[in-house]
């Protein structure tokens, strides 16, 4: 960056450009087909994406940058034709013409156009993408438009003229559609643990089923956006929000064909980001990058809600088909099942998320045996994308799914099979289905005390109780435990870097490699630096992330962001101390009179001191703390004149994981986070309509970097998570476009969906000595505490109708959908195979199956 960029930039972004870009989405272009030029030339079909932009006039190529000059015609844009080295030449040219008619000013852009926006390199970019699809089509276009116009009145303008015509080809929208068609993305993935056939035939009882369930919409409240400017060196700046600044420089690059040393992408503070924005920024930052280059002006994008919504991914869907063996007493012997996920269009993330999916179908449940297969159907909606849990919480549904249709076929309360089934003990059953032996069980601590803070026994006698006292309305009470894993599966993603400056008044910077989405990351690292450094917040600075600082940064994903990067800072933060401490060291002796050495101090209150031990050594005679310590700037001072460095780097790499898909095997996560929720229910057998009344929730943090933080992570998680089972329902029409856009039609949680009560507890003695100061990861493992309510749902439908039997609820289980399996269970009195149900839950039962709490 030049200098006096803050002011420039303020400046600059008053007046910035924004790009409306129409842009081939490939799922929107198999949908959507193709338009008819009038000399017959088919075109594709093309989004209009629009954006403000507020700039005066266009300049010059040729100008310096900045330069303005005032045109008559400023409401006009200037639309840039892209193209690659596809050989289209011919529509290009007759884009061009008619948008030139128009007053339009068009600017032919060459460039590789080859390069992806996906890491899975199935994304192929922009004109790269179009020639593709075309040609796989048999079908000549020119290539996807990028408007740059100097308002959004004008962007609009002039996309209008782009006129789309739909041939409709026949979209695959469903899972079982792909799976009919045999649509995937890859070969399935495998995973088993001993002889499950031979499990599954020994087992004295079995049921077999499907389940399918719905994707989530991230709704982060700040949609897509990048900006870009280009710099004086043939290189380009890009503010984009992101949680993975690193591949949008490498997506940039491949896509402008500019080395990455000619690239730098800083992450503001994003507005939410939920896993939506690990690679969903690619496509943003690679247009604004382009027509910033392109043009010689700052560009700026941001799209729309409906747009965002239209065109990013989401959390996958899932099919699954499953058959279980196990005993008369609701424990599970084998679990075999075919996980299918519906990845959209192009790959994206489904691969690890699927595998996550794999990694969590135990959840917190000891499978002796399991064969499990996962797939990605290849459908053609928007490429689904990691979403808190990352696959995880599909898994884990789908085992909780199992549990409750095994408590039902033996009429055992769900939370008896649950927690009969829970890992426990040491060896064999306390390892998971991938060989992981998961070491100190908090599933059963965090399990048993939430029991008891819930009053889980005695509040099932009551809900009983009321529940015979009242026909229309039903209350559910259930409980559902949470195991998470943490660390990439991909195991070279688990590293991150920091840089640390401190300044000679004292203070510090910090840069490290993850994002801020509101998850409170940088809040949480400035903690760990002030206990590093011994300093007050007020003299610590969290920096934008930015690749310039910290280059080769993996995504802040896998709830990893606080392990990876906290550690790094807490190496950078050793690093200085060990540099600066033969420097204070000196300065102590001095004011002692006698030697000091380095390993008696401390770097704490803003200072350098002789620690407690090493004052209780001396017998009481250096006691008096403020006498026997030097200010942390008066060592900084000393040590620049002493020509010592006050920079540096720290890195951090998780230790002792490793996971090898070839051989299935591996020990994939460092730790695993813990939890469990109990969550009661109302739901009117009338309308369908739920409310949560109660939840209580223990949840394991380690020894939190930040409580505070925390709550509000474990408390925002299950919300989402509620929303993801209960309320958020994405519908699609029969040609493939997405109906629920926008918040009139897509039901996220509001604060009145919250649970009327909520309690959290944080387990407590529970240091993690595989993470920074002892914390553990929080970000995504609450999500899927939510389990408790669509489970108590569940238990309230359960109570209408005739006792016993299957409850079937689909997911989400909105309002319709609880109404529809309320009706079920009313109507079934006669025709549900009700055989091996003994009735709703009754409480001599519950006493009985789930014993005394320890
Ligand atoms: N919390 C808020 N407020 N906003 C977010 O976007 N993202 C979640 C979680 N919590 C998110 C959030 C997701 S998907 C992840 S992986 C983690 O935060 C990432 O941050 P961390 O690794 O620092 O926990
Ligand atoms: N979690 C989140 N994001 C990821 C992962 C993961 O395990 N792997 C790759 N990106
Ligand atoms: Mo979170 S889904 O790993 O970004």
């Amino acid at each position: 960056m030049t200098a006096g960029w803050p002011a420039r930039a303020r400046d600059l972004f008053l007046r910035i450009l924004g790009v409306m870009a129409v842009l081939s989405g490939a799922a929107y272009f198999l949908q959507d087909s193709l338009l008819h030029h009038p000399e017959g030339i088919e075109l594709p079909a093309a989004l209009a994406l629009a954006r403000e932009l507020r700039l005066a006039p266009w300049p010059d190529a040729a100008q310096p940058r900045g330069w303005l000059r005032s045109v008559p015609d400023a409401a006009r844009g200037t639309v840039i034709l892209f193209h690659g080295n596809g050989g289209h030449a011919l529509h290009r040219d007759w884009y061009a013409d008619m948008l030139q008619q128009h007053g339009y000013r068009t600017l032919l852009a060459e460039y590789p156009g080859y390069g992806h926006r996906g890491g899975s390199k199935d994304e192929a970019s922009l004109a790269g993408e179009a020639a593709e699809m075309i040609s796989a089509l048999g079908r000549a276009f020119p290539g996807p438009l990028l408007v740059v116009g100097e308002s959004l009145a004008a962007c609009r303008a002039a996309a209008a003229l782009v006129q789309v015509e739909y041939e409709p080809l026949a979209p695959v929208l469903t899972i079982r559609d792909a799976i009919a068609q045999e649509s995937f993305h890859n070969p399935p993935r495998r995973m088993t643990r001993g002889d499950c056939a031979a499990a599954l035939a020994g087992a004295s009882h079995g049921l077999a089923g499907e389940f399918e369930f719905g994707g989530q919409e991230h709704f982060y409240l700040e949609t897509q956006a990048a900006w870009a400017e280009p710099g004086d060196d043939g290189d380009v700046f890009i503010a984009s929000s992101t949680q993975h600044p690193s591949e949008i420089q490498a997506i940039v690059s491949e896509v402008l064909g500019l080395p990455r040393n000619k690239i730098v992408v800083q992450a503001p503070r994003m507005g939410g980001g939920f896993g939506g924005k690990e690679t969903q920024g690619n496509t943003p930052a690679a247009l604004v990058a382009l027509a910033a280059l392109k043009t010689g002006r700052p560009v700026r994008l941001q799209w729309d809600r409906d747009l965002d919504m239209t065109l990013t991914g989401k959390r996958h869907p899932f099919y699954a088909r499953f058959e279980v063996g196990f005993t008369g007493d609701g424990v599970i012997r084998a679990v075999q099942a075919d996980l299918v996920s519906d990845g959209g269009w192009s790959l994206d993330l489904s691969q690890p998320i699927i595998d996550r999916a794999l990694f969590h179908l135990d959840n917190a449940y000891y499978l002796p045996a399991v064969r499990l297969t996962g797939r990605i159907a290849k459908t053609n909606v928007a490429s689904n994308t990691a979403f808190r849990g990352f696959g995880g919480p599909q898994g884990m549904l789908v085992v909780e799914e199992i549990i409750d249709r095994v408590a039902r076929a033996l009429g055992m309360p769900p939370e008896a099979v649950r927690e009969r089934n829970l890992y426990h003990g040491t060896g064999e059953t306390n390892t998971t289905h991938y060989g992981t032996d998961i070491g100190d069980n908090r599933i059963q601590k965090a399990w048993w005390q939430v029991l008891k803070e819930a009053k889980f026994l005695e509040r099932r006698r009551k809900i009983a109780a009321w529940n015979g006292a009242h026909t229309r309305v039903k209350r559910g009470l259930a409980v559902t435990p949470v195991k998470f894993g943490i660390s990439f599966t991909l195991t070279h993603y688990n590293q991150a870097g920091a840089l640390v400056h401190v300044y000679q008044d004292g203070t510090v910077q910090v840069n490290h490699g993850g994002t801020e989405m509101g998850q409170g990351l940088h809040t949480k690292i400035l903690g760990v630096a002030m206990r590093e450094l011994g300093l007050p917040a007020s003299a610590i600075r969290m920096m934008h992330t930015s690749t310039d600082k910290v280059p080769n940064t993996s995504a802040t994903a896998a709830s990893a962001g606080a392990d990876l990067n906290g550690a790094a800072v807490r190496n950078a933060c050793a690093t200085l101390r060990e540099r600066m401490a033969p420097v204070a060291a000196k300065l102590l002796a001095e004011k002692l009179g006698r030697a000091v050495g380095a390993n008696e101090l401390e770097f704490a209150d803003g200072g350098v001191r002789i620690h407690s031990l090493a004052l209780a050594a001396t017998g009481g005679r250096e006691r008096q703390r403020v006498e026997v310590s030097v200010l942390f700037a008066e060592v900084v001072v000393q040590c620049y004149h002493a020509r010592v460095s006050l920079s540096a780097t720290g890195f951090y790499s998780t230790p002792g994981i490793h996971w090898d898909w070839k051989t299935v095997s591996g020990r994939p996560f460092a730790y695993y986070a813990c939890g469990a929720a109990v969550a009661e229910v109302e739901v009117d057998g009338y309308t369908g309509m739920s409310r949560v009344r109660r939840v209580d929730i223990v949840h394991d943090v380690g020894d939190s970097l930040n409580p505070g933080i925390d709550r509000g992570q474990i408390e925002g998680g299950f919300v989402q998570g509620m929303g993801w089972l209960t309320s958020e329902e994405l519908k699609w029409d029969a040609a493939g476009r997405l109906l629920t856009h926008s918040a009139s039609t897509y039901q996220i949680p509001a604060i009145s969906d919250a649970p009327m009560e909520f309690n959290v507890t944080l387990l407590p003695d529970a240091a993690n000595d595989k993470a920074v100061h002892g914390s553990k990861a929080v970000g995504e493992p609450p999500l899927m505490l939510a389990f408790s309510v669509r489970e108590a749902i569940r238990d309230a439908v359960a109570n209408f109708g005739k006792p016993g039997g299957q409850v079937p609820l689909a997911s989400p289980a909105t309002g319709e959908a609880v109404w529809r399996a309320i009706e079920e269970r009313t109507k079934v009195t006669t025709g549900l195979t009700a055989s091996a149900g003994r009735g709703p839950i009754k409480a001599a039962e519950v006493d009985k199956l789930l014993g005394e709490t320890p």
